[in-house]
């Protein structure tokens, strides 16, 4: 035994805030009731509860991707490793990648192929631009690529690929295979695989499906399969290898052990998508994400992206001059108890509008908390006229009891 002192430790429930914060960042978001009831519990991994359970997730991540591939799989990890998941798989020394970079995870795409030792190019988009067709047309015309990599919702500056149906068509034209990250906008406007011609999609657990952190999707398409099937290059990665992983979503056998109770999570947040149907989901969070953008530019705030390249499931804004983005978030978390996010390195501040965050009475909360913390950090605010703009947004939406 090495001589090491028994650390003393705070208990948890000394550290976590008495009255949970309202999580209106960029993710994780809250998660319903029955998702955390689902996440403590622990079964088998494997054995007909699991083959259940398993079965029932492919089958709602089809409607939710809007695919009927077989080639639908659960990753233990972060949306980073369905993100690796999608490179390692398809990407090979000497593939030739084309990947679209208009934020910080779309270069963390290219990063990610040029590590496993792909020919990158990188397509780089003006900030706060969505990438234009006819941008992505020249390069494909100019040099042929086996992938291109594409982010549909830029979390980190709040720049949405509008263009995406028409640049998986010109990329599927062109002859490559189609990445999409999904993370934060799966189940928050549409993003249909198969009517796209998208090749693998990757989303994550905790933004727009309201699971938890640490469980992620990915779905490859039939001609995506067939390249990982085909593939004579050696696999550095095992964890992420997709023939292995299909041993446990396809074969009913051992990869390694599912992280059940994240599954579980997974499973009832998925099926609350199914009852709620993506057309409903789809118009709440449009509603919401409109009235909170109205809401905030009455308060006499500005929005960081233009319309047209606007996100809605993260609305960013921009920081007025002479404010502090920290004392106004830290404001917000002490006294109100809301959180939002910051931006990594841009002067922007971030809400969420993904899943649960999309409801009304917490949308109220939250443009209060920023007003009145924008406030008392200096700006100059109109509280009253931005949550008389979010009352007029919200006209007819739906609450969650209703
Ligand atoms: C668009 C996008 N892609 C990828 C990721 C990475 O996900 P994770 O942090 O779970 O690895 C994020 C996380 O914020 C994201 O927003």
């Amino acid at each position: 035994m090495l001589n090491i002192e028994i650390p003393k430790v705070i208990p948890l429930d000394n550290i976590l805030p008495d009255e949970p914060l309202l999580m209106m960042g960029a993710g994780p978001v809250p998660i319903p009731p029955k998702v955390a009831a689902a996440n403590s519990v622990v079964i088998n991994h494997l054995g007909e509860t699991m083959n259940t359970v398993v079965e029932q997730v492919k089958d709602m991540a089809r409607y939710v991707f809007q695919t009927h591939s077989s080639h639908v799989m659960g990753v233990a990890g972060p949306g980073s490793a369905a993100m690796e998941m999608a490179i390692c798989n398809l990407v090979w020394p000497g593939r030739r990648v084309l990947s679209v970079c208009n934020g910080m995870f779309s270069r963390r795409l290219a990063e990610m192929a040029q590590r496993v030792g792909a020919e990158v190019t990188r397509l780089e988009v003006e900030e706060g631009h969505t990438t234009e067709p006819d941008i992505l047309a020249k390069r494909l015309a100019a040099q042929p690529f086996d992938v291109v990599t594409i982010v549909q919702g830029e979390t980190s500056n709040t720049v949405w690929n509008r263009y995406l149906p028409e640049i998986c068509k010109l990329g599927k034209s062109a002859g490559a295979l189609m990445v999409v990250d999904a993370v934060c906008t799966l189940s928050t406007m549409p993003m249909e695989m198969e009517g796209w011609g998208a090749d693998a999609v990757i989303t994550g657990g905790q933004k727009g499906l309201s699971s938890i952190p640490g469980v992620s999707l990915i779905t490859f398409s039939e001609e995506a399969w067939s390249h990982i099937e085909r593939r004579n290059a050696p696999m550095s990665h095992w964890c992420l290898d997709a023939r292995l992983a299909d041993q446990f979503w396809n074969k009913k056998s051992y990869h390694y052990t599912a992280p059940v109770s994240g599954l579980l999570a997974l499973h009832e947040a998925l099926r609350l998508i199914c009852d709620e149907t993506l057309e409903r989901r789809f118009e709440r969070h449009l509603q919401c994400s409109a009235a909170l953008q109205q809401g905030i530019e009455a308060l006499g705030l500005e929005l960081a992206v233009p319309v047209e390249a606007r996100l809605n499931s993260v609305v960013g804004l921009k920081v007025p001059a002479d404010v502090s983005a920290d004392a106004v978030r830290r404001h917000m978390s002490r006294a109100y108890r809301v959180e939002i996010s910051g931006a990594f390195g841009l002067n922007i501040l971030r809400i969420g509008q993904m899943g649960e965050q999309v409801r009304p009475h917490h949308l109220f909360r939250t443009l209060h908390a920023l007003g009145a913390s924008m406030r008392v950090a200096g700006a100059k605010i109109d509280l009253p006229a931005g949550v008389a703009e979010l009352e007029r947004g919200l006209v007819g939406a739906r609450y969650p009891a209703e």
